[in-house]
Parts: structure tokens; sequence; C-alpha cells
């Protein structure tokens, strides 16, 4: 078992960071991986994309709450999607989970102590981060190993990697001092967009930008991930895209991406 965790964070919402939690931990899985796909977004939009409803069903919000009271964890929530795939819910109690967490000691590390008894099960768990940085994404910067940023070409300025570059960066410094990113993988790229000058201009100053404002490295991942429609139609059917239409270019490009993070580790 490998047991490597990461977050896939990126504090603005539709840039596909539960697509790619979904299909990147799909098409790891079909490798011969087993992975744990973690939703740790309140609007268990992850759960859902998988055909599962939460309500009032326990999952990440009753683990995160035995680990305030330090019970022992019940693995009971966690959902087998197939053999090597495996869920564990979220439901909107997650953001009542958030607030208590304010009058909590070392409220940053609640995911962390509850992932130590879970972690030995997975070669990876990947968690899908809520599009803020609040407390709960702070939760999962400091339960995993590496991050994984998604973003669309709107996204890829300065200024908003800067943000979350300063909150990795605290981090790293007083919580989890061996966090790496893993890099950024973009996203919904469109043919017009997908080779522009401008674009590649634009990731090379926000490189650039990080390395001299925050001393870390930022690599942007060779596979991109192209637009389609059939991302929204397998969301419909409840499924990983890849499932759903295996040759799609959104399909191959997860498969893509998948073989050129392993080859990293
Ligand atoms: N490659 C893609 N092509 C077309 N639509 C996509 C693609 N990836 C994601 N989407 C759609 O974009 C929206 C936002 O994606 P999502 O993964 O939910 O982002 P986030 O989790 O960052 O909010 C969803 O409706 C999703 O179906
Ligand atoms: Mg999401």
């Amino acid at each position: 078992m490998k047991n490597k965790i990461i977050a896939i964070v990126n504090q603005k919402g539709g840039v596909g960071k539960t697509t790619t939690t979904l299909n990147l931990g799909y098409a790891l899985s079909q490798m011969g991986s087993k992975v744990l796909l973690i939703d740790f977004d309140p609007q268990g939009s992850l759960t859902v994309s998988l055909g599962y409803k939460a309500d009032n069903k326990p999952g990440i919000q009753t683990i995160m709450a035995d680990s305030i009271e330090e019970r022992e964890i019940e693995k009971d929530c966690i959902i087998e999607v197939n053999e090597n795939l495996h869920l564990i819910p979220a439901n909107l109690q997650l953001a009542g989970i958030e607030m208590t967490l304010v009058n909590v000691m070392c409220k940053e590390q609640i995911l962390r102590s509850a992932l130590e008894y879970i972690k030995g099960d997975y070669d990876y768990i990947l968690i899908d981060c809520s599009p803020s940085l609040g407390t709960l994404t702070i939760n999962a910067l400091a339960a995993c190993d590496s991050i994984i940023i998604p973003v669309t070409p709107e996204f890829l300025s300065a200024k908003g990697l800067g943000d979350l570059t300063a909150t990795i960066k605290k981090t790293k410094k007083r919580i989890n001092p061996n966090i790496k990113i893993d890099g950024v993988l973009m996203t919904m790229l469109n043919e017009r967009t997908n080779l522009s000058k401008e674009m590649i201009k634009t990731v090379n100053e926000s490189a650039s930008y990080i390395k001299d404002k925050f001393d870390l490295d930022m690599k942007i991942f060779h596979s991109k991930i192209p637009v389609s429609v059939k991302a929204g139609e397998a969301i419909l059917n409840r499924k990983s895209i890849i499932e759903y239409d295996p040759k799609n270019k959104v399909s191959e490009a997860y498969q893509r991406f998948a073989k050129e993070l392993i080859l990293n580790d």
C-alpha cells in the first residue's frame, strides 16, 4: 500500500475539483490501486455524482465528530463503489461540524487524526475540498501528503493562485511540513484556448510569481483535461465519465493524468 493522501483544492467553485477527484480516483482504481474518495464538501456533490444520497446517513461528518470527541473512528460509513474504489460520503451536517470546530483544540488537525485509522487500508486517498479556504480545507491541507490544484483558463491568474499558495505555505510552516504541491491541472480547455500563446504566458507568469513570492515550485501537469458535454452527461448518469464513455477525450485525458501522477511518485 502506498498510503498517499492527496487533497484536490481550489477556493474557486466550478474549476473541476469534484470531476477530477471522481475520475482520477476511478482511473487509479482501474490501474489496480486501492482508492478511497472523501467528499469533504458539505454540498455533497461527489456523493451525488456517484449516485448516493447522504441525507441523515453517516459520512465524513460522523468521522469528524468521532475524531473531535476522541471516540473510535467508525469505518461503517465507507461505501464500496466497487472492489478498488471506496467513498466516504458527505452531507450538509458537515457545515455544522465546521462551525463547532471553532471551539475545538487543534481544530486544523481533526481530519488528520481520523485518517490515521483509515490510511493504512489504501494506496490513494483523494479529498474533494469545498470551494473555500476555511477550516475544512485547512483540515484537508493538514492531513494530506500532496496537493492537486485544478484550474480553468479563466482562473489561471497569479492572484487567485497566490491566495491559495499563501494558505498552503502557512499550513506547511505551522502544521504539515512535508506537504508538497503535485501540480496544477488545467481543466475544461477548449480547442481555441488550448495552445494559445496568451495562456502559456499566464501559466509561466503565475508559476514564476509563486516561485518568487513563496519559494514553492508549482509544476503544471503535462496532461490537460479538455472540455466535453459528456462530462455533464456522465454526472446525470451518476457515473465516472470513464465508465460512462471510455473512449471520450475527457476519459482518455484523466487516464493519462493518472499515469502521469503515478510516474511522479
Ligand atoms: N472536462 C469537462 N468538460 C465539460 N464540463 C466539465 C468538465 N469538467 C467538469 N465539468 C462540469 O463543470 C462543472 C463544475 O465541475 P466540478 O467538478 O463540479 O467543479 P468544482 O468541484 O471545482 O466545483 C460541473 O457541472 C461539471 O460537470
Ligand atoms: Mg465540487
